[in-house]
């Protein structure tokens, strides 16, 4: 495992986790969804499906539509393919429907109308794979599966700061085992609504609420300042063009450094506080603030950019945006970290375009 430290996650990390996530979604979660607490699996199932690839907000006005047009799998069999899909018209992926219509007629004229109350039976059906098979397990029979999606990716790697990448066979392997080994299995539906609705609503995926998280001390992507760049993705990594956006936090006249983590380029070199982003930044010094505060309940003295500048590696290049944020304390979150004084920098080894920075 690719972790950040040598630890093993232990029995008791994965109860704190799920101990604090039920919490935290009993008083705190106030995401609200029409499927919340559905125990029909044949909505759930809609819910899921039409939540595949599709945004929330997008999918809400799709699921009232259909459970209105089609209150039971019955109904939903017994349409027409022409008015189904005129439903289903403007949400793409038209696969996702043209399954959902057979699969509807599978149960009504094979299964009685009824769908199958198993992991393995829902598995069979056309368009459910490991995750909707899941769900709809957990959701409608509170059966002890957990759901595996981005969400729940990105959560796990930060919790246990695991930095195998997530659309790689081990990465795979390696969060359905974690996710499994978390998973409350008394209360497998709320478990695995709460950890849903906390990757959507906290754990979020470029700006992350971790100053008001419940998990702050038990996070080793929080406590040791890697939080931008988990979770890793194989796809990411093997882009020819990558853009790095890196802050030089200073507090008490002292530099955050950070050493980076193995599987990537510039594996045990040093830097500053990384972020990467998918596409070409386009910071303004205020968005830099938010950020800060939000991870790291950082207060900004003030922020100047710098030059940026290129690498181009053996197989990729590197676009390297520069930051230089002065901070008024050392945030608690990355105080057991390395500071370093601006003249003891030059004892590590840097990737060559932060060496021959200027600041
Ligand atoms: N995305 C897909 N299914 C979801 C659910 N049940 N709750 C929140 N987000 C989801």
């Amino acid at each position: 495992m690719a972790a950040l430290t040598g630890n093993k996650s232990s029995h008791t990390q994965h109860q704190q986790f799920a101990k604090r996530l039920l919490q935290w979604h009993k008083t705190a979660n106030h995401r609200l969804m029409p499927w919340k607490g559905e125990k029909d699996p044949y909505k759930i199932w809609l819910s899921e499906i039409i939540l595949q690839q599709t945004r929330v907000e997008q999918g809400l006005a799709y699921y009232e539509k259909f459970t209105k047009h089609y209150p039971t799998v019955r109904d939903l069999a017994a349409a027409g393919d022409n008015q189904v899909f005129k439903d289903w018209e403007g949400l793409g992926y038209y696969n996702r429907c043209r399954n959902l219509l057979h699969t509807a007629r599978y149960i009504a004229s094979e299964l009685k109308g009824a769908f199958p109350a198993s992991y393995e039976g829902l598995l069979q059906l056309k368009g459910i794979g490991p995750y909707t098979a899941a769900a709809i397990s957990a959701f409608a029979f509170n059966l002890p599966f957990a759901v595996v999606d981005g969400n729940v990716f990105r959560v796990l790697s930060r919790i246990y700061g695991i930095a195998d990448p997530i659309d790689s066979a081990k990465g795979k392997t390696l969060f359905n085992e974690l996710a499994d080994a978390n998973l409350d299995k008394k209360s497998p539906a709320l478990y695995n609504q709460a950890i849903m609705d906390f990757g959507a609503t906290m754990c979020k995926p470029a700006v992350p609420k971790c100053g008001s998280c419940p998990m702050q001390n038990i996070c080793l992507a929080y406590t040791t300042g890697v939080v931008n760049q988990l979770p890793v993705k194989e796809k990411i990594l093997q882009k020819k063009l990558r853009y790095f956006t890196w802050l030089l936090l200073e507090a008490d006249e002292k530099i955050f450094v950070h050493k980076r983590l193995p599987g990537d380029i510039w594996a045990d070199l040093h830097e500053f506080y990384l972020i990467e982003t998918v596409a070409k930044p386009d910071w303004d010094t205020e968005e830099i603030r938010l950020l800060l505060d939000q991870q790291l309940k950082a207060e900004v003295q003030s922020i100047s950019a710098l030059k940026p500048s290129t690498q181009q590696l053996t197989h990729q290049k590197i676009m390297g945006y520069f930051f230089h944020v002065k901070l008024r304390f050392i945030p608690q979150a990355l105080a057991g970290q390395h500071w370093l004084k601006k003249s003891a920098i030059g004892r590590l080894a840097f990737p060559k375009m932060l060496k021959d920075m200027e600041f």
